[in-house]
């Protein structure tokens, strides 16, 4: 019997990089549903659709085509067939996700890709409603965050050190934006299941996350 943990959180929290050791670690497979959502916004984005349209929402849903491999444990990412997973990790992507995964048709487009993967495998799934809406059932459950200013310090100092160029108070209301978004659209807004556990890495090194989570999975599961 396969075993699955939810991790949800919202934008810069550090869920992916903790999700993929927490997965590391336990020998589960990492799903990083955001990169689905992302895959999605590129197809907004390269064919300059609208997600606040409903007739390019549908087209989208339609013609896009997303799938996923995994090569030597690490997720890959295909729109209609094409390796696109080099090409997620944009501010732009990122916004046009926030905004495009807003809508029901594409969540539902992702929704059994999702939990087709928790039933085949034992899993660490990232996103923002897994323990809510994907995996109700995970046997284990987190809610990861930090405070905005945290949040946007990390993504200032990992844009730096890519010699890009930005200002940490745009930033910072980036994150408000996407925050405000993630959290109050109708459909499967992030927030913290009932049974999921807080664990805030505001004032946390990546291995106290880790070990932290660790923990808890063996209080939940022994
Ligand atoms: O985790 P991320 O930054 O890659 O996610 C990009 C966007 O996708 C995020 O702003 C909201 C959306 N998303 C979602 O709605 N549900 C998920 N399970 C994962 C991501």
């Amino acid at each position: 019997m396969g075993m699955n943990i939810a991790i949800d959180g919202p934008a810069g929290a550090g869920k992916s990089t903790i999700a993929r050791k927490v997965a590391e670690k336990l020998s589960f497979l990492y799903v990083d549903t955001g990169a689905m959502y992302r895959a999605i916004a590129v197809y907004f984005l390269r064919n300059g659709l609208d997600p606040a349209k409903e007739e390019d929402v549908k087209q989208v849903c339609e013609k896009a085509d997303i799938s996923i491999a995994y090569k030597e444990k690490e997720q890959r990412i295909y729109l209609n067939q094409e390796d696109i997973t080099g090409l997620l990790r944009t501010e732009e992507t990122g916004k046009m996700a926030s905004l495009s995964s807003a809508h029901p048709l594409v969540r539902e487009k992702l929704l059994e890709t999702q939990r087709e993967l928790a039933r085949k495998n034992s899993v660490v799934m990232d996103g923002r409603d897994i323990g809510t809406k994907v995996l109700p059932e995970a046997e284990v459950k987190i809610y990861l965050t930090a405070s905005v200013h945290t949040r946007a310090l990390r993504r200032y100092q990992e844009l730096k050190e890519k010699g890009i160029d930005c200002q940490l108070s745009e930033i910072e209301k980036d994150i408000e934006d996407r925050d405000y978004r993630d959290m109050n659209r109708p459909v499967s807004p992030l927030r913290q299941a009932e049974d999921a556990v807080l664990v805030d890495s505001s004032e946390m090194t990546i291995p106290q996350v880790l070990d932290k989570i660790l923990e808890i999975c063996k209080e939940k599961v022994g």
